[in-house]
């Protein structure tokens, strides 16, 4: 067996027991005849004594050679109280220490490039991003990703409960308009043709509801080729919703109920300025605020404070710089409209969407709307959106064709998992709350990616590289 205890088990271990641990040095100190190590699983430490007594002045020697901050070890000893005085409250196991009788060095390490036992230490961006495996060892990071996984697993656990399946789709695929550019896969098989990775699973999720689903979610990728920010990565995960025979009363409810749960289980420290929440047009938004994702804590030096929001009655159509209109959400949206007569007659600039956007502290953490099922009321949206009858054919034919079959009245959202958790965790960027983010010019600078392929790749992908 390779070890006995993983640190975090120590606490409850009895007095005069053996064990053996399995870890990483953390820190060492010397004070004459004895070491002494800080052993490291995960974010626990348990301190270890090596007793000059116990090894031969050159396994000693050895020893000090060989034990340095990040050397993997594995040691047998004994659990001992500390002495009254040598107690540290600061860690679960600062009541104990473990006597060293036999330490095997598994593995020696380089010195770091940056400190990671000092989290007070400022590290280069680009530095921490190149070892982020050294960089995921520290403190900071193995919490949010500690707090990231509980609240997929409280997402997770609160929607299986109430019925919804969690269905994966596919990512080699094919635009969807979610307002971005999209990051495109070079087909093999098909000369000239690309895969689109998917900006959302828009398209499929309404296919899903078509297929009589019902309830669905996915904790999903995305990707999209935009400017890298604060709160945007080009790859992201979403909690991916979709309902049918609901309405907007029912989706909301749904995620409000989900949220106050989450903060609840998750961060019970933190307190909900409004419950219910607050609810706003984007209209009252605009002009109140100035922004359709307002922050609206009471305190915003309150590092507890979470002031959730939804944004509704968006407009369904706005002019883009180009001055042609686009969807405001995307246009699968299902405009208050009620029918297809008043949808043509009315100014696409008046008429209002099904469309709902979540807030929490001055961030947009989600955005949803139900969605046109009437393939009539689809087509007039598409039209109004400038697309010619062959141009909505080639792109969304396969969902016109689908709702030909009896499509339910249907809706959904889909919460930023990664907004959410950078707010929890009181972080300023969302590469915080990632293992493997990207820098702001979309790179990744571990693995150094994007990187050139072979001429043999770029052959067989039918590709020709213009420098
Ligand atoms: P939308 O495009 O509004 O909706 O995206 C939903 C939520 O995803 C998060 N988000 C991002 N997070 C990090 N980096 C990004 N680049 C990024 N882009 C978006 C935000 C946002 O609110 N298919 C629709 C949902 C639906 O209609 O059901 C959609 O994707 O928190």
């Amino acid at each position: 067996m390779f070890r006995t205890h993983e640190v975090k088990d120590l606490p409850s271990v009895e007095i005069g027991t053996k064990v053996t641990l399995a870890g990483w040095v953390h820190r060492r100190r010397d004070h004459g005849p004895l070491i002494f190590i800080d052993l490291r699983n995960r974010r626990d430490l348990v301190q270890v004594v090596i007793r000059e007594k116990d090894f031969s002045a050159t396994e000693q020697e050895g020893l000090k050679e060989a034990i340095r901050p990040e050397t993997v070890v594995q040691i047998q000893g004994t659990i001992q109280a500390r002495k009254p005085g040598n107690e540290n409250p600061n860690i679960a196991t600062g009541k104990i220490e473990v006597i060293a009788e036999k330490v095997v060095i598994i593995n020696s390490a380089a010195t770091p490039p940056f400190v990671l036992d000092d989290p007070s230490v400022v590290v280069g961006e680009d530095i921490r991003m190149k070892y982020r495996y050294l960089d995921l060892r520290r403190e900071r990071l193995q919490k949010n990703l500690l707090l990231r996984h509980e609240v997929v697993r409280a997402m997770r656990q609160y929607l299986i409960v109430r019925d919804f399946i969690e269905i994966e789709t596919p990512y080699l695929s094919k635009s969807t308009p979610e307002g971005a550019r999209d990051y495109l896969v070079p087909s093999r098989f098909q000369p000239g043709k690309f895969y689109a990775l998917p900006q959302s699973p828009q398209q499929y999720k309404q296919l899903l509801m078509v297929a009589g689903l019902e309830k669905y979610f996915q904790i999903v990728r995305c990707f999209r080729d935009e400017d890298t920010r604060g709160d945007r990565q080009p790859e992201f995960t979403q909690l991916d919703i979709e309902m049918s025979f609901v309405e907007q009363e029912d989706i909301l409810k749904l995620i409000e109920e989900m949220y106050i749960h989450l903060v609840k289980t998750v961060t019970p420290e933190k307190h909900i300025t409004f419950q219910p929440f607050k609810r706003l047009s984007s209209a009252e938004a605009m002009s109140k605020y100035g922004t359709d994702k307002p922050d609206l804590r009471e305190n915003k030096e309150d590092p507890n404070e979470l002031a959730f929001a939804f944004i509704l009655d968006f407009p369904m159509f706005e002019k883009k710089d180009d001055g042609s209109l686009g969807a405001v959400h995307h246009p699968f949206t299902r405009p208050r409209v009620n029918n297809v007569e008043e949808l043509k007659i009315t100014d696409p600039l008046a008429v209002l969407a099904e469309q709902y956007d979540f807030v929490l502290n001055g961030y947009e953490i989600g955005g949803g709307s139900m969605r046109t099922h009437d393939p009539k009321m689809l087509q007039a949206v598409f039209e109004i959106l400038g697309h010619s009858p062959d141009d909505v054919q080639a792109q969304f034919g396969h969902l016109l064709e689908a709702f030909r079959y009896g499509v339910p009245p249907h809706g959904g959202i889909a919460p930023g998992i990664d907004r959410f958790v950078m707010i929890l965790a009181n972080e300023p960027n969302i590469r915080e709350v990632i293992a493997f983010p990207k820098t702001g010019d979309g790179r990744d600078l571990m693995m150094d990616a994007p990187s050139s392929i072979s001429e043999q790749q770029i052959k067989e992908l039918h590709l020709r590289i213009i420098k």
